[in-house]
């Protein structure tokens, strides 16, 4: 048995910055933090557009934010969360500037502020198109730099460990596979961080990497944790259009907020049917206006235009869209470039308070696995890197009150973990059902769903979770398989939650209510 003070499970923004306060904050502490990859590998990696935050230095204010994230959200955002986020940008943006994230400015010098589609003012600060692995980079090296904090990659969490009164549950550990060494080792905590992203694999296309596949939600779900939102799934609006691939390359909004406009086959701008904000509307909207384009049109997908934005500050400002454009075989100049969308972010997630507690003590969740209520029924572009920073911070502050008085939990030893091995029997059968619950996510549970398609989605992963079960009737398993009992279990919560709901709003379509 390992004891750790703090077990903080996910390497990206939300791990890291509440690795780095807890850590700085308690220099005797132990801090492990595990990665079920590399520690570069997270959704962190590929956020593009940035962070939004009105600063003391912006021309803007806390209240065009707060209102800018409610009509994104259709207003079912938690207000209070939403002002508390909104207010407290300022702080946690200084941290990530002081752990030295470089957000860029213009020849004045000032902050570039960026704009992105449902924001009134520019309020995006960016590292060019690469915000996100900016952030990675300087925490991760931040974090290194810290004795007290331990970084494994290739460790696997597998169970959730609980004491036993159901009356007061207490999460005590996690059972974790260290994949490297092909051990199960019991790490007992303090405090237990789930900071695991979010979802994306499950659906076919998705802007997600591979180890987004739910973890963090689906460890809380089968502990019993409170689980909400799982219906609200975003999806963005301009994935660039490929027939296959493991990951969908992201257009940022931001390409949109510097002048880019969406056009059918025939070369026609359409937003302006849709909505009076136009190619700037609120991500649900523009997805939505893009599935019905793309529905009454011959090819599969819709165009972005930035034709007019080639003078040389678009390459500058979006070098990796660009290469990547390039790559393709698209010239700028002359070529719009093939966009569709594709699932992108999780609005639900495991509920936590504004202090980012969940249901049972001594367990908390931030960053995408969690739901603050801060995004309502759609997240507002670059609202999510604000809330994992926002909300590692104040689960940091819920922690200054309580730490000293937490002892460990040792009476661990009959909870019952997967045996997992190294099987390559299995991998086959199970890269088909991986792709086959893709498909039918993809399918049925996408931007549009209706009555039927919802049913059939059910039946289905029902009959995929059944052949998965023979799969592993002995009861043993690979990362693989463990991943993709976390993703069944995310299918299910999705269409389980999008049953219940009885209205659409924000990211909620269902074409029969
Ligand atoms: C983007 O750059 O379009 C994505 C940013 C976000 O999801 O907020």
């Amino acid at each position: 048995m390992i004891k750790r003070d703090f077990l903080i499970i996910g390497a990206g923004i939300a791990g890291l910055s509440y690795s780095i306060k807890v850590a700085l904050k308690w220099p005797d502490a132990n801090i492990l933090v595990i990665s079920k990859e590399g520690l570069e590998n997270s959704n962190t990696q590929y956020a593009q557009g940035g962070i939004a935050g009105v600063l003391p230095c912006s021309n803007d204010a806390i209240n065009r934010h707060v209102e800018d994230t409610l009509i994104a959200g259709d207003h079912q955002n938690d207000q209070k969360t939403v002002n508390m986020v909104v207010t407290e940008a300022s702080e946690s943006i200084d941290d990530l500037i002081n752990w030295g994230v470089d957000f860029d400015k213009n020849i004045t010098g000032k902050y570039d502020f960026g704009l992105e589609g449902g924001h009134s003012k520019h309020r995006v600060l960016h590292h060019k198109d690469f915000t996100g692995k900016e952030i990675q980079e300087k925490l991760l090296k931040q974090a290194r730099d810290l004795k007290n904090i331990e970084l494994c990659n290739h460790h696997f969490a597998l169970e959730l460990i609980t004491n036993k009164d159901k009356e007061d549950p207490r999460v005590i550990g996690a059972y974790i596979f260290d994949s490297k060494n092909e051990k199960v080792e019991t790490v007992v905590s303090k405090i237990v961080f789930l900071a695991t992203g979010g979802i994306g694999q499950v659906y076919k296309t998705t802007t997600n990497p591979n180890v987004a596949t739910g973890d963090g939600i689906a460890l809380a779900y089968r502990i019993g944790a409170n689980i909400e939102g799982m219906e609200l799934v975003q999806f963005h609006p301009t994935a660039l259009f490929a027939e296959s691939g493991d990951r969908a390359f992201l257009i940022s909004e931001a390409v949109r907020g510097a002048g880019a406009i969406l056009r059918n086959e025939f070369g026609e701008a359409y937003m302006e049917k849709y909505d009076d904000r136009k190619d700037l509307a609120p991500r649900d909207i523009v997805a939505r206006a893009n599935l019905n384009e793309i529905q009454s049109s011959t090819i599969p997908f819709v165009y972005l235009d930035v034709t007019h934005l080639q003078d040389g500050k678009f390459e500058d400002h979006f070098p990796v869209i660009s290469a990547k454009c390039k790559e393709l075989g698209l010239d700028l100049k002359t070529d719009f470039i093939p966009v569709a969308p594709a699932a992108h972010y999780l609005c639900g997630g495991i509920s936590v308070n504004r202090r980012g507690k969940t249901s049972h003590k001594g367990m908390y969740a931030c960053g995408e696995c969690s739901s603050t209520g801060l995004h309502g029924t759609n997240r507002l572009a670059s609202n999510s890197l604000l809330e994992a920073v926002v909300y590692a911070n104040q689960s940091y502050k819920s922690v200054l009150k309580v730490y000293d008085s937490i002892d460990f939990e040792e009476n661990v030893d009959d909870f019952w973990h997967p045996v997992v091995k190294k099987n390559l029997s299995l991998d086959l059968p199970l890269a088909e059902l991986r792709k086959k619950l893709q498909w039918l996510m993809s399918s049925y549970m996408a931007v549009e769903k209706t009555n039927e398609s919802l049913i059939i989605a059910d039946k289905e992963v029902e009959l995929i979770s059944k052949k998965f079960e023979q799969l592993i009737k002995e009861k043993s398993y690979t990362i693989k398989s463990l991943e993709f009992r976390n993703l069944l279990s995310i299918a299910q919560l999705i269409i389980e939650h999008s049953l219940i709901r009885v209205k659409n709003s924000g990211v909620f379509f269902n074409k029969d209510l």
